[in-house]
């Protein structure tokens, strides 16, 4: 077939575009294809861009912002984080136009939908490789393509072992005027995370009901459900009340939650309480439900939570106004999102990364939960430096850096301090590394350098290295960079 087709082209380069297509896409048993990323002669590293990194104070903590191609910044992080990551959220582009040069770029084959799902595939693999065990993954994506993206997670993620759900997140309250009557105003959040290791989080459970007026020494209780579903015989029993002697039974068709033996034991340990005096319609004893015996303190994640107008896009596009920056793409995320997707963990000392990172919200939500509760998260950034006439320089020398830096020191890069967040804000501290990707030659010096003179192992957490260290270290782990993800262990 692919012969075929090679005989007909028309000229040598339309015979060359074929045999190239023909063997860089894979099809493979899902329905959609498999694009592989170029692989080149140069080996991508971390470069430390001084000019935007800064360090306020050498105890805090330091987050990263990688500027270019996610691809290499994950094949990167995965040399030092492994295993290490806690959150990850993305919001990727979601048609050709929002992926701009990245499309036109790497993946012009005209279909819109293919472009992402091709684009995300190898990302995603190793983004799986850079989740913890107890690690959660969030995929913000609109209704159009989640479907879509939904089946390529359960490709990678494997719908056994992760849990998926979807979130349902209220984008916008106006009523819209689309011809076909309707008026779409949500996105979704896709979440995968392994149900056996985690429980998420959703509102703090509501304890009014509990009180401890019988000083009973397990603390405070509330009247439960004495009775089950399910059961046998022996749950299917008359309990006597000892002032009264009225009787009850279970409610029909259900059983005690307890047998006659455990009824006892809650006798004598002050759990069932007989009642004195009641009206003939209640029953005569009281179930305690301690709150000690609470499985979780939260109520399970409403997949209806975010439809809030807390959550909305426009809120997103006000905080990018009060740092005075503005970029190409119309809703950046609201902070509010991001920060309740990380709380959903329940924890405080973790590492979030996102690789769609676009104007650095999920830096900002990061640092504003540090503040609010004392916690040590970092976060990890990546965005490429897509540019459009509102960023002429890129969105991450125009937007991201700068919305950090502003947030962070409570100051622009040239020392001003005119926007409207800082006036009702104090700085939310922290230092940051900015990385930009880098490539050397993987044979050959160029201007007398090597990969293993470029290379800064230090960026990627050792300490400096002996020589003859520093060039197993290189070897062992950059030259993986040039690989196809397939080939990779
Ligand atoms: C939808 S926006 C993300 C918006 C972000 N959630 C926010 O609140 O600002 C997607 C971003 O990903 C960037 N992007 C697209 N493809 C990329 C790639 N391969 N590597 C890095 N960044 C990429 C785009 O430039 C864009 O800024």
């Amino acid at each position: 077939m692919l012969s075929k087709l090679i005989k007909n082209a028309e000229n040598k380069e339309e015979a060359i575009a074929i045999a190239e297509l023909g063997t860089t896409y894979k099809r493979t048993g899902f329905h959609f294809d498999k694009k592989l990323e170029k692989i080149g002669s140069t080996i991508k590293y971390f470069k430390k861009n001084n000019e935007l990194s800064f360090c306020q104070n050498e105890q805090s903590k330091t987050h990263k912002l990688i500027i270019g191609d996610n691809y290499y910044a994950l094949l990167n992080l995965s040399i030092s984080y492994k295993g290490k990551i806690d959150v990850i959220y993305i919001d990727p582009p979601y048609g050709k136009d929002d992926m701009g040069e990245f499309a036109d770029t790497n993946y012009n084959n005209a279909i819109t939908r293919d472009n992402l799902l091709s684009m995300l595939y190898p990302r995603l693999v190793l983004a799986k490789q850079l989740l913890s065990d107890e690690g959660v993954i969030f995929c913000s994506i609109d209704d159009k393509n989640q479907a879509y993206v939904k089946c390529l997670f359960d490709e990678v993620f494997g719908e056994n072992n992760f849990v998926f759900n979807t979130f349902f997140r209220k984008t916008k309250t106006s009523t819209g005027d689309d011809k076909s009557g309707l008026n779409i105003q949500h996105d979704h959040i896709l979440a995968y995370f392994n149900k056996n290791l985690v429980q998420l989080k959703g509102s703090e459970k509501d304890y009014k009901g509990y009180k401890n007026p019988d000083n009973d020494p397990n603390g405070d209780w509330t009247s439960g459900d004495p009775s089950a579903r399910s059961g046998s015989d022996s749950t299917f029993f008359e309990i006597i009340n000892p002032y009264t002697k009225r009787i009850d039974i279970p409610p029909k068709g259900r059983y005690w939650a307890f047998s006659k033996e455990t009824l006892k034991e809650y006798i004598e340990q002050g759990r069932i309480v007989f009642k004195k005096d009641y009206p003939t319609n209640e029953r005569g004893f009281i179930f305690k439900r301690y709150k000690s015996s609470l499985k979780s303190t939260f109520n399970p994640l409403d997949s209806l939570f975010f439809a809030n107008n807390v959550f909305l896009n426009e809120n997103g596009k006000d905080e990018l106004s009060f740092v005075n920056l503005d970029s190409n793409f119309d809703y950046p995320k609201p902070t509010s999102l991001i920060k309740q997707l990380i709380n959903t963990l329940n924890k405080q000392d973790i590492v979030i990364l996102d690789f769609f990172a676009g104007s650095g919200t999920t830096g900002q939500a990061v640092l504003e939960l540090n503040k609010e509760d004392g916690g040590n998260r970092t976060f990890i950034l990546c965005t490429n430096n897509e540019k459009t006439d509102v960023n002429p320089n890129g969105i991450a020398y125009d937007v991201t850096s700068k919305r950090l830096k502003r947030v962070m020191t409570g100051e622009c890069y040239d020392g001003t301090n005119d926007f409207k967040w800082i006036k009702k804000n104090p700085p939310l501290g922290d230092n940051l590394d900015v990385y930009e990707i880098a490539e050397v030659s993987n044979s050959e010096q160029s201007e007398g350098k090597s990969a293993f003179d470029v290379i800064d192992e230090e960026l990627y957490g050792e300490v400096k290295m002996t020589p003859k260290d520093k060039i197993k270290w290189v070897c062992e782990n950059f030259f993986a960079t040039q690989k196809y993800l397939e080939d990779r262990k």
